[in-house]
């Protein structure tokens, strides 16, 4: 690993846009990256409100890419010049790549997701029950769905959770109706369990069992009280830094088309995760 230079006139800047980002883990992440290999560069948060504004600002100031985060993955879109394919069908942009002045939009997210299950399973022709059909539910069902899994989409809300099965050509089940389902792959999308109110998990302990995988994408606490149960019922889990980390990653090699140093990445982001042990 290289030291970590210090910024000059050269320096490239990444930065992420979002409301709010004061807690955001991302800066430490891809600084971490970015002094791996050495790079002359830099990686800021922005606490935007007015998205359209600060991608004028990218442009004007040639920032060579950016992270897009909550509330502005879809608004961002229209002020871009080129959205990928797997943007535009999901509706949401969460990375944008500077191309010598063409701003183009790309997810993520859906790549994220699934590289976080393939480290520990293949989720092609997996049964894989979704919890939660919110942006992220929306991303992670796209990504697995395309990976040859099975998808079923239980959701709270039921008009919501069917609107995001019917999109994404998939199964909805409510949620009550959890306990008839043989499930391979778990995985939370909402926020039930994240700090404050962390005794809470989105389903009944007792669905499950050994053979199923569990998932969560809450990172605070990094031990939900679902991983928690899914560590007693003898299920091998996929903690919340999995997924946050190989979004990041694959925007890192988007961005320098560099390897992304996956473990100093997490390293970083646990070192920054105190205050949530
Ligand atoms: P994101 O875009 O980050 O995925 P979101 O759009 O706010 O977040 O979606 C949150 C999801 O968590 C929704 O599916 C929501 O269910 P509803 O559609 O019923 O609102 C779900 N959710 C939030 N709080 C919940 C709770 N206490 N119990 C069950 N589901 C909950």
């Amino acid at each position: 690993m290289m030291a970590n230079r210090s910024a000059d006139a050269e320096s490239a800047l990444y930065c992420v846009l979002g409301d709010p980002v004061a807690h955001s883990l991302s800066p430490v992440m891809h600084n971490r990256a970015l002094a791996h290999h050495g790079l002359n560069a830099v990686y800021l948060a922005f606490r935007v409100t007015d998205i359209g504004a600060a991608i004028q600002g990218l442009r004007a100031m040639g920032i060579k890419g950016a992270s897009i985060t909550l509330p502005h993955k879809s608004r961002v879109m229209q002020y871009l010049d080129d959205i990928d394919p797997v943007a535009a069908e999901i509706g949401a942009v969460n990375t944008i790549i500077n191309d010598n002045g063409r701003l183009i939009g790309k997810n993520s997210d859906v790549t994220g997701a699934v590289d976080a299950l393939r480290a520990k399973t293949e989720p092609a022709s997996k049964k894989i029950l979704i919890v939660g059909a919110g942006g992220a539910a929306r991303a992670i069902g796209y990504g697995v769905r395309n990976a040859g899994a099975q998808v079923t989409i239980a959701n709270r809300t039921p008009e919501t959770g069917v609107r995001l099965a019917a999109d994404l050509e998939v199964d909805f089940l409510p949620l009550a109706d959890l306990q008839q389902s043989r499930i391979d792959i778990l995985i939370n999308t909402t926020p039930v369990g994240m700090h404050p109110a962390t005794a809470a998990s989105p389903v009944p302990d007792d669905i499950l069992s050994p053979e199923i995988v569990v998932m969560d994408i809450i990172y605070n606490p990094l031990e939900t009280a679902l991983l928690k149960a899914a560590t007693r019922a003898g299920c091998r889990t996929i903690d919340g830094l999995a997924m946050f980390v190989n979004q990041g990653a694959q925007q890192f090699e988007w961005w320098t088309g560099r390897k992304a140093p996956l473990d100093n990445m997490r390293q970083a982001v646990i070192e920054n995760l105190q205050e949530f042990k």
